[in-house]
């Protein structure tokens, strides 16, 4: 298990009183699955992340367990009932609701990247993506600064990026909307993080750069072996990229379960208004 949230709790105190954003959520998420988060606006999902990522709103509070597995549990997850490196009784697992902002972020980048609908909420805007990717790269990896030029220049290579060794001079507004998406991707990416949250990564694209942006995102974590979990109120893209889904209302989770079976045999009437929406189930 690569992540474990249980009992999650998102309130907002605002001077009409408490909103309640996220009710007792429970989430869990193996290594290299990808999961979809799918519902109507203010149902939770944001929040739901944010809370993970530290990342909430000064008026929020917020209670419950989200246990990240620890760094060695990929290879070393088999040899249980070793008395090592304990920390959270797990394996080394890190709680990430209440954690101090160093362990945040330690987090944030190196083993949790997030990406959303907006690349500039991600990227600086005075500072070339070189500068930023660089850096990034330098801080969370330990690269050197030549070697992390080389490995940004490839990520955007990959992503997609053509003339990238000239493009990654550029400002973040010298690229387009797509463009820019998907060096927010590289980004992200570039630090081999082992889980990816995507925000409604495509929301603000048109359809055709879309579709190309999740083959990319699906691409790469078949390489990577990156678990993803994607926001989104569109269950079609939840379709074509996601094992499982969660179907969020109000806070919380009405159903769950393999993609395949909430598309053949939805549970609830909201999740058939959902699929409702959805304009092409072929193609
Ligand atoms: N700082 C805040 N103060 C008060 N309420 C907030 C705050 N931030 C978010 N909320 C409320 O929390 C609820 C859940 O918001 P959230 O952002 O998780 O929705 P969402 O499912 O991501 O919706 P969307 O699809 O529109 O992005 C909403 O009712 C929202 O208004
Ligand atoms: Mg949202």
């Amino acid at each position: 298990m690569l992540l474990e949230i249980k009992n999650l709790n998102v309130g907002f105190s605002t001077p009409d009183g408490e909103i309640k954003a996220v009710r007792g959520l429970d989430l869990a998420l193996e290594r290299g699955e990808a999961l979809g988060i799918v519902g109507e606006s203010g149902s939770g999902k944001s929040q739901s992340v944010l809370a993970l990522m530290g990342l909430l709103a000064a008026n929020a509070r917020v209670s419950g367990s989200a246990k990240l597995a620890g760094q060695g549990s990929q290879k070393d997850g088999q040899k249980d009932g070793q008395k090592d490196g304990q920390k959270d009784g797990q394996n080394g697992a890190i709680e990430l609701i209440g954690a101090d902002a160093r362990t945040l972020r330690r987090v944030r980048g190196a083993r949790i990247a997030m990406i959303f609908q907006d690349p500039m909420t991600a990227l600086n805007p005075h500072l070339r993506v070189a500068t930023q990717m660089v850096e990034t790269l330098r801080a969370h990896r330990g690269l050197r600064r030549r070697a992390a030029m080389k490995t940004a220049i490839e990520m955007l290579e990959a992503v997609r990026i053509p003339d990238a060794s000239r493009r990654i001079k550029y400002y973040p507004h010298q690229f387009s909307g797509g463009m820019r998406q998907r060096v927010m991707i590289a980004m992200a990416l570039s630090c081999e993080p082992e889980l990816l949250i995507a925000d409604e990564p495509t929301t603000a694209l048109d359809v055709t750069v879309q579709d190309e942006i999740l083959e990319l995102i699906a691409e790469l974590r078949r390489r990577t072996h990156t678990a993803l979990l994607l926001i989104t109120h569109d269950l079609g893209v939840v379709a074509g990229t996601c094992d499982r889904a969660l179907v969020m209302r109000d806070g919380g989770c009405v159903e769950r379960g393999p993609v395949e079976r909430i598309f053949e045999a939805p549970e609830t009437d909201y999740t058939r208004t959902l699929l409702a929406a959805v304009p092409r189930l072929d193609g």
